[in-house]
């Protein structure tokens, strides 16, 4: 099968940055309390008229935009979020409409929360292959602010809302790698009682354990994959929830810091959006060059967890 390279990116973030500082005239908190404990020190929230369609679709343009490619050429359309704007139709649905996009191919939202983007850019994999077209389109989204309970200082300062889109193209050879994994259960992290009711509940010190255990994991799952090493990678990029828990783990793999991309401190955590947006602020920082070699890893709600490498 084909390997698959990143062409370009984009992202769109709500209009409203809302500060650590702010939080604390909602919630009983401060910045000194979220700064030090996550390295979060502003989020975005949706206001009136900013949707998972707008947030998405805006990220999508300018991903295809940077791309070059004809979206006629597209031959996947799939959406990464726990937060869409319709049970269905599908988000992805909603982007195709919004820009376009052509019809007789896949186009579907994947739900694996902070793995979602990671999740999906593997079954993009898989859909280019069966059809043999060239270009795929993956997105990852969340308003997770519509999810939150605005009054519980132990899960609203950690998230935010953002979309980040990425142009895959498959090319033969490329070095590519990837694995999924999950552990079913909603104890540790979850959202309900209905889909869209404002209560999303987490352990944090659960989730803080099974996370550095997640991530070492999924790197030395792709590096033995690959038969590389972490000299031979020229980023990391984790899934954006929390700089201890990164911390944390470079310390336990004994890796090089500087490989590690952290941009949790504008943006929170934006589940399945987190990794795209870290790969656009990337790009426009002139950070990603062509010929290198990417490793992302997203760990999440489910719980699940999925490592992709791919080159540029
Ligand atoms: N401001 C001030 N105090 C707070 C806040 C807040 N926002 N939230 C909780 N506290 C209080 C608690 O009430 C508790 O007070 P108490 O001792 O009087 O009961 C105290 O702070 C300590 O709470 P802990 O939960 O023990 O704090 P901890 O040091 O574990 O930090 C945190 C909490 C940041 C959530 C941590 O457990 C963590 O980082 N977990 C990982 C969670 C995460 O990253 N989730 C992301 C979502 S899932 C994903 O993306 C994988």
């Amino acid at each position: 099968m084909n390997g698959l390279k990143l062409l370009a990116t984009g992202r769109c973030l709500p209009k409203t940055a809302v500060s650590n500082e702010e939080m604390s005239r909602w919630v009983d908190t401060s910045d000194e309390w979220i700064a030090s404990r996550t390295g979060i020190r502003q989020r975005y929230f949706c206001g009136e008229g900013e949707t998972a369609l707008t947030l998405a679709a805006g990220a999508a343009r300018q991903a295809l935009a940077r791309s070059g490619i004809d979206p006629a050429g597209l031959g996947c359309v799939l959406c990464a979020t726990v937060s869409p704007d319709y049970a269905t139709p599908s988000l992805a649905c909603l982007v195709q409409a919004e820009l376009g996009l052509p019809e007789d191919i896949p186009v579907l939202d994947v739900n694996a929360a902070c793995s979602g983007f990671l999740y999906a850019v593997a079954a993009a994999r898989g859909f280019l292959a069966q059809s043999g077209r060239h270009y795929a389109l993956v997105i990852g989204v969340e308003v997770l602010s519509r999810l939150m309970d605005m009054t519980d200082r132990s899960t609203c300062v950690l998230f935010g809302d953002g979309a980040g889109a990425a142009v895959f193209e498959a090319v033969p050879n490329a070095p590519f790698a990837s694995l999924q994994g999950a552990r079913g259960g909603k104890a540790i992290l979850a959202n309900g009682p209905g889909p869209l009711a404002p209560r999303l509940t987490m352990d944090g010190r659960a989730v803080f354990r099974f996370a550095v255990e997640a991530i070492p994991r999924c790197i030395d799952g792709i590096l033995t994959q690959t038969h590389l090493t972490l000299n031979d990678i020229d980023w990391v990029v984790c899934h954006q929830a929390n700089e201890r828990i990164l911390d944390h783990c470079i310390k336990k793999l004994h890796a090089p810091a500087e490989k590690f991309y952290k941009n949790m401190a504008r943006y929170g955590n934006t589940s399945a959006a987190s990794i795209p947006i870290a790969l656009d602020e990337m790009n426009e920082q002139g950070l990603l060059k062509p010929g290198q070699t990417l490793l992302c890893v997203g760990f999440g709600g489910g719980l699940t967890w999925a490592a992709a490498l791919f080159t540029l």
